[in-house]
C-alpha cells in the first residue's frame, strides 16, 4: 500500500467529511490531523509530502469515525479557540461559541470606561471562557467565576492555570449566586456577566445532533420556555451589583425582549439595551444599575 502523506490524508478526510455532511469539512479535517500529528494547521501545509506513521493513522481513523458520528471536533481534539485564546475543552462543558465573543466585547468595553480595580462575576462559566477572555484583555479585573458543574470547573481550572490567572480568577461551585454570598463585601460587583443555559425544552429536541447528543444538557436547557435562569437572576441580581454597575446576559435569538421585560420589572436598572449579533439575532442584554 502506498504511503499516506499528509496531503493525501487531508484530501481523503475532507472528502469523507463532505460525504458525511460534517460541518466545515476542510477545517475539521485540518484540526483533527494537526492534533493527531501534534502540528499546527500551517505545518500541515509546509510538510505536505511527509508520510504518516501507522500508529498515527490508527488514531486518526478512530477520530474520523467519531467525527462522522457527529461528535464535535472540539471534544475530539480537546481544545477550541475563543476570543483568539486557545482553551481546553472536555465534554462536561459547552463548547464556547463565536456569538459569545460579543458578550465579552461589551463587558470589556464597559470595564474600560471605569477607573480602578474592577470586580467581575462570570456566572455559569463552563470551561472559564468568558472569565479568561476578560482577565487576559483587562488586567485591572478580578473575577469570580461560578458554575453548578464541578466537572466543568475542573476544565476551567486548567484553563485558568494555562494562562497563569489563578491570582485573578477564583472558581466556585454552586447554584447561580449561592457561592458568592460568603465571598463579596457589601459593595458588590462592577460587572456581572453570564451566558446561561437558554434553550427551551421544545427547541432542545430540534437541535443539531452534534449539539443535542454530545453537549451537556445542563449547559443548554433553560426550562420550558428557556427563561428559567434569567428569572432567577432577575430576582436576586440587585443585591450583588454596585450602583452604576452592569449586568450583561447572553440571550437566545428571539429572547431579547422577554429578558429585557424581566429586568425592567426589577426596577433597579437605569437603562436596558438589546444588542444583535452578526446574524442580526438578539444576542446580548445589557442593563446598567441606577446610581443612588
Ligand atoms: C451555556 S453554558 C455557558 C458556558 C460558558 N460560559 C460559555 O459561554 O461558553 C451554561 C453553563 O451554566 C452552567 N449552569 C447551569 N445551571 C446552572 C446553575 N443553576 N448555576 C450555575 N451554573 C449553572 C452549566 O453547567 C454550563 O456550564
Amino acid at each position: 500500500m502506498p504511503d499516506w502523506t499528509i496531503q493525501k490524508l487531508l484530501t481523503w478526510t475532507t472528502q469523507y467529511f463532505i460525504d458525511k455532511k460534517i460541518d466545515s469539512p476542510r477545517l475539521s479535517a485540518e484540526l483533527i490531523i494537526a492534533s493527531v500529528l501534534s502540528m499546527s494547521r500551517i505545518e500541515l501545509y509546509t510538510q505536505f509530502d511527509k508520510p504518516v506513521p501507522k500508529d498515527k493513522l490508527d488514531r486518526l481513523h478512530e477520530l474520523v469515525k467519531r467525527a462522522s458520528g457527529n461528535e464535535p471536533v472540539a471534544y475530539l481534539i480537546g481544545k477550541t479557540e475563543f476570543y483568539s485564546i486557545e482553551l481546553e475543552i472536555t465534554n462536561n462543558c459547552l463548547i464556547p461559541r463565536p456569538e459569545t465573543e460579543l458578550l465579552v466585547e461589551r463587558g470589556i468595553d464597559f470595564l474600560r470606561k471605569r477607573s480602578g480595580k474592577q470586580l467581575v462575576c462570570d456566572i455559569c462559566t463552563g470551561c472559564g471562557s468568558i472569565a479568561v477572555a476578560i482577565a487576559r484583555n483587562f488586567p485591572d479585573a478580578d473575577i469570580i467565576a461560578t458554575d453548578i458543574s464541578d466537572a466543568a470547573l475542573k476544565t476551567a481550572e486548567r484553563n485558568v492555570e494555562k494562562y497563569g490567572l489563578q491570582h485573578r480568577i477564583k472558581l466556585l461551585c454552586g447554584d447561580l449566586f449561592d457561592p458568592l454570598i460568603p465571598q463579596i463585601d457589601k459593595s458588590g460587583f462592577d460587572l456581572i456577566i453570564c451566558n446561561p443555559p437558554y434553550i427551551s425544552a421544545g427547541e432542545l429536541e430540534n437541535l443539531d445532533k452534534n449539539v443535542k447528543d454530545f453537549e451537556p444538557k445542563e449547559a443548554l436547557c433553560g426550562g420550558i420556555d428557556g427563561l428559567d435562569i434569567y428569572r432567577r437572576i432577575a430576582k436576586k441580581v440587585d443585591e450583588f451589583l454596585k450602583p452604576g454597575a452592569a449586568l450583561m446576559l447572553e440571550v437566545g435569538y428571539s429572547q431579547g425582549q422577554a429578558v429585557k421585560d424581566l429586568l425592567e420589572k426589577t426596577g433597579c436598572f437605569a437603562e436596558i439595551k438589546i444588542e444583535k449579533d452578526f446574524h442580526n439575532n438578539d444576542r446580548v442584554v445589557i442593563a446598567e444599575k441606577l446610581q443612588p
